[in-house]
């Protein structure tokens, strides 16, 4: 068969809302874009603990102290999981993690930003947990079917993270009046870069992972679903936006933002690895990666260290 037949084939089986499999036939470009695109789903995972294990001595109470490091674990678990997947279309691991903490891989914006104080930890288990949920429980029916498997179990772990986040967020909101003045000021922070995780508006003409139905939806679509679940929560809390103010559209029932109020430079800067805290991040992360190089090579050799 000549690459012409054997990619009108794959077309079809795709259209037909047939999966791939590892081992299967598939066109370069499929391979390389769900590459990159399980790479960076892994990398951020393994960012995104930072963050939070930052704020894990603030905690107020064992309890919390407990679920926040129980999440950060899940979340470096996460990174685990993906990059199996990823490694498997061709990528080995060492590259993957020498190109993260070397700054020539992307990691999702909102892991580039600081945290500043036990408000941020609700936001981040609330809305940007909750944000990534709506993304990647549109990715359960991909077409790259290892994807799907390990983001069932995923998926459902980020469920324990949304309910943990939520938990903290009523907590503070039902709190004194410094403790709602510590949830709305991360609230204010981190509106526009919860707003950015989505990514700005799809090209649906030009996104080869779309049209292989790897992602299922556009990303203003994914964040429609957002705000029109979490706005009204957070209205009804009593606190704020910051711009871009969400606001109620009568005739549709949406909650809109418009797209010229949207900022997108801090967005363009962290494309750039140029976010507030990605070198201090990427330094932290590549540390630790060159003072563990010993144990990665003793556990790969167990053989010769036996002998
Ligand atoms: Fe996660
Ligand atoms: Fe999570």
């Amino acid at each position: 068969m000549t690459y012409e037949e054997k990619l009108a084939r794959f077309n079809a089986h795709i259209e037909a809302g047939g999966k791939v499999e590892t081992e299967d036939w598939m066109p370069d470009d499929y391979r390389t874009g769900v590459l990159k695109f399980i790479e960076m789903h892994a990398n951020s995972e393994i960012m995104g603990a930072i963050p939070e294990r930052e704020q894990v001595p603030r905690a107020p109470s064992l309890k919390r102290k407990m679920s926040l490091t129980a999440k950060v674990q899940d979340e470096v678990g996460h990174a685990q999981l993906l990059y199996r997947v990823a490694e498997d279309l061709g990528k080995s691991r060492e590259a993957m993690f020498s190109d993260l903490v070397n700054g020539k891989s992307k990691f999702h914006n909102v892991f580039h930003y600081p945290t500043k104080h036990w408000g941020d930890v609700a936001i981040i288990g609330w809305l940007i947990d909750g944000a990534a949920l709506v993304t990647q429980a549109a990715l359960l029916d991909s077409s790259y079917a290892p994807y799907t498997r390990v983001l069932k179990r995923i998926c459902s772990e980020e469920q324990l993270h949304l309910r943990h986040g939520e938990d903290i967020s009523l907590e503070l909101a039902s709190g004194t009046e410094s403790q709602r003045a510590m949830f709305q000021d991360a609230l204010t922070r981190w509106w526009l870069p919860i707003i950015h995780f989505f990514g700005p508006k799809t090209n649906v003409e030009k996104d080869l992972l779309l049209r292989w139905k790897v992602k299922t939806r556009t990303n203003e679509d994914l964040r429609q679903e957002f705000l029109d679940r979490y706005v009204p929560k957070v209205l009804e809390l009593g606190f704020t936006f910051p711009a871009p103010v969400p606001f109620h559209d009568e005739a549709s029932g949406h909650w809109l933002i418009r797209d010229e109020d949207i900022d997108w430079q801090p967005l363009d800067a962290i494309k750039r690895n140029e976010g507030p805290e990605t070198a201090r991040r990427l330094a932290l992360r590549k540390t630790i990666y060159d003072t563990h190089r010993w144990v990665r090579e003793a556990l790969a050799e167990p053989a010769v260290h036996a002998a």
